[in-house]
C-alpha cells in the first residue's frame, strides 16, 4: 500500500494507475476505522481495481463547540488495517494540504442540509459537501462509496453529484451494526460500558418501529410516540431529534405508505450518535401486489 500526504503525489500516483487502464474507487474518512468503514474498503476492491482512500479529520464539518480536537486518531492502526482490506493508496493529507492560506469556496447543499443533523449542526453539512467536493475533485474516481450509517450525508452527497454534474458513481452501503445492534461509529470509543449498554435503545427502537409496521401500525404520530417513550425510558440517553421522513427529501411523513426513513439522534454521555433505518410498510398496504 502506497501513502502519500500531498495532492501532487496523489495525482501522481493515480495517473500511473490510469495509464494502466485501471479504475478507481474511493472511501473518504476521517479515520479510527472500524468495520464500517473496512465494508466499504473491500467493497471499493470488488467493484474498481485501484482502491482509494482518504484519512482527513475535516475541521470545516465540526461546529466551534464539537469534538474536532477530541476526535480519535489512531494512525498507525488505520493503515495496518486498510493494508489488510486491500487498499491501493492512503491519502493522508493535512489541514493546510486541503485548506491552504487564504481558502475561500464552499459547498451549500440547500433543502435537505437544513433538517434533521442539519438543524442540529448548523455548517456541518457545508463543510462535508466542500471537502467531499474536493476530494472527489482530486481523486477523479469512477466510483465513491459512503455508508448509509450517515444517511443524510448520502442523501447530500448524491444531490451535490448531481446538481454539479460531477460523472462519478455514488454507491451507499448498509450500516455494519456489532452484535448487539449498536450501529459501529469512531464515536462509540467516548461511550462508558453503562453508556454503551444504554445506547442500544437507539437501535432497538427502529426495531421496535418496524415491529409496529409489521403489525399494521401506519400512523408515524403513533409510532414517534411510542419510540420517544421508549427512549426517554432510558435515563442516560438524551434524544436530539427523531423523524419519520421521506428517504430522499426527508420531508417528515404522516402515513408509512411507502419505505420510510427513520432517523434518531441522541446525547449519551460525551457521545452524540446518530442511527437509522428504512421501515418497509406492510406488502398490502402497498397496493404492488400483483
Ligand atoms: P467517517 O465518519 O470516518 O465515515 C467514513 C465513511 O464510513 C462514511 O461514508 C460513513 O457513512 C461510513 N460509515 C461510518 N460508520 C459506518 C457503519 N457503521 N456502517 C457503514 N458505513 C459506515 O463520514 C465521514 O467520515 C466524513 O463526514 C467524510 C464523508 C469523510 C467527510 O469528511
Amino acid at each position: 500500500m502506497l501513502e502519500v500526504h500531498t495532492i501532487d503525489e496523489l495525482r501522481e500516483a493515480l495517473a500511473a494507475e490510469r495509464m494502466k487502464g485501471r479504475s478507481i474507487g474511493f472511501v473518504p474518512t476521517m479515520g479510527y476505522f472500524h468495520e464500517g468503514h473496512i465494508t466499504l474498503m473491500k467493497e471499493a476492491k470488488k467493484r474498481a481495481d485501484t482502491a482509494v482512500v482518504s484519512i482527513f479529520v475535516n475541521p470545516t464539518q465540526f461546529g466551534p463547540n464539537e469534538d474536532l480536537d477530541k476526535y480519535p486518531r489512531d494512525l498507525d492502526r488505520d493503515r495496518s488495517m486498510a493494508q489488510e482490506a486491500g487498499v491501493d493508496i492512503l491519502f493522508t493529507p493535512s489541514a493546510e494540504e486541503i485548506y491552504p492560506e487564504g481558502y475561500a469556496s464552499y459547498v451549500d447543499v440547500i433543502g435537505i442540509t437544513r433538517v434533521l443533523c442539519g438543524k442540529s449542526r448548523p455548517g456541518h453539512f457545508r463543510g462535508v459537501a466542500t471537502v467531499v467536493t474536493k476530494l472527489l475533485n482530486i481523486v477523479q474516481p469512477n466510483i465513491a462509496l459512503f455508508g448509509e450509517k450517515d444517511w443524510q450525508q448520502l442523501a447530500v452527497i448524491k444531490k451535490l453529484v448531481a446538481d454539479l454534474n460531477i460523472d462519478i458513481e455514488i454507491v451507499g452501503m448498509p450500516t455494519v451494526r456489532e452484535e448487539d445492534g449498536l450501529a459501529m461509529s469512531s464515536r462509540n470509543i467516548y461511550l462508558a460500558p453503562e453508556e454503551r449498554s444504554a445506547a442500544l435503545i437507539i437501535s432497538k427502537s427502529l426495531k421496535l418501529a418496524q415491529n409496529m409496521v409489521d403489525n399494521g401500525e401506519g400512523d408515524a404520530s403513533n409510532i414517534l410516540s411510542a419510540l420517544r417513550g421508549a427512549i426517554e425510558g432510558e435515563g442516560l440517553v438524551e434524544l436530539e431529534y427523531l423523524e419519520i421522513c421521506d428517504p430522499e427529501s426527508l420531508v417528515p411523513v404522516k402515513e408509512i405508505t411507502a419505505d420510510t426513513l427513520i432517523a434518531i439522534a441522541a446525547r449519551v454521555g460525551a457521545a452524540r450518535l446518530i442511527d437509522n433505518a428504512l421501515i418497509r410498510p406492510q406488502l398490502e398496504n402497498t397496493g404492488d401486489l400483483v
